[in-house]
């Protein structure tokens, strides 16, 4: 049988995304304890707070037991290869997951692996964060069809994969980024085949939150960028989602971040902290958008 991995968004279909997103609402009981007895192995090879404490919590009301493993202690091709390790935990585990600096490690995982690899964030994509914020999302403007989402800021991994949902939903994606920051041609041409109402990009935050019924940002510089700080401190100065972009979105626009933020960079401190956040429902959404991937991926049916 083929493994179901869960390296991108892509790796579901709308129809699988809607099955997850029900399964993260359903009650608990109702799941059974799909993995119990069994390990999921969690390796972070960077910081982490939402991702492992969900991760665990997920794993833990599904019956299962988390193991969590710091980067340094596995070594990925230092003290041992990539393929190695994977076999191994496959061998220990029914799931390995993993936070990565390098996309590519992931998918050597998934070659090589008898059991699901999910992407627990890569310089690449967050898919994990992406189900939590559709499921949010979900419950603060009903069916997201049509629905529009704006991203400002950097077209980075959270980026990349929050679109790739939108898409899956049938959303307006807005994306307003510096020069040199946002989607290039092609990419925002593959985003659109996946589903969108339609998908634009700007150079203005102002005009990308125009209309929005979700306004989304993140860091300027994520983990492994630390070097091109000061540079991308100036290039995104413009782009720091305030009140006044706030007034472009529509009148109930929610406001979301997946965390952690800096207030005056990214966000002002009076939108992030302000009635239109949404922050606090978005991070818990991270444990039940995991209780709801870690079922589908076990092969329960909402
Ligand atoms: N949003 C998110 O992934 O947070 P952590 O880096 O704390 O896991
Ligand atoms: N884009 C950020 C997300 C952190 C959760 C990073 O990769 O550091």
């Amino acid at each position: 049988m083929t493994v179901r991995h869960f390296l991108d968004i892509t790796d579901l279909t709308a129809s699988d995304l809607n099955s997850v997103m029900n399964l993260a609402q359903a009650e608990i009981a109702t799941l059974g304890q799909p993995l119990a007895g069994k390990g999921v192995a969690l390796i972070f090879e960077k910081p982490s707070n939402r991702t492992r404490q969900s991760m665990e919590m997920a794993v833990v009301q599904l019956g299962g037991h988390p193991i969590f493993t710091r980067g340094e202690e596995v070594g990925f091709d230092q003290r041992e290869t990539v393929e190695d390790v994977t076999r191994i935990m496959a061998g220990y585990h029914h799931v390995v997951a993993a936070r990565v600096f390098a996309h590519s490690v992931l998918q050597r995982m998934a070659a090589v692996s008898s059991v699901p690899i999910i992407n627990l964030l890569s310089e690449q994509s967050h898919p994990m964060q992406a189900l939590a914020d559709v499921l949010t999302m979900r419950q603060e403007l009903g069916d997201l069809r049509k629905k529009t989402v704006a991203w400002i800021g950097d077209y980075n991994n959270v980026a990349r994969s929050l679109v790739e949902a939108c898409s899956l939903e049938g959303m307006n994606i807005r994306i307003g980024c510096p020069n040199g920051y946002g989607a290039s041609d092609s990419e925002l041409a593959r985003i659109a085949k996946l589903g969108a109402a339609t998908v634009n990009q700007f150079d203005s935050a102002q005009t990308a939150a125009t209309d929005a019924d979700a306004v989304h940002t993140d860091v300027f510089v994520s983990m492994g960028q630390e070097l091109e700080t000061a540079k991308r401190l100036i290039d995104f100065k413009d782009f720091c989602v305030d009140s006044k972009v706030m007034s472009h979105a529509s009148k109930n626009a929610i406001f979301m971040h997946c965390l952690p933020a800096h207030r005056g960079v990214e966000v002002s401190a009076e939108v992030i902290d302000g009635q239109q956040s949404r922050i606090v429902t978005q991070a818990h959404n991270r444990m039940h958008a995991a209780r709801g991937l870690l079922a589908h991926l076990m092969g329960v049916t909402p």
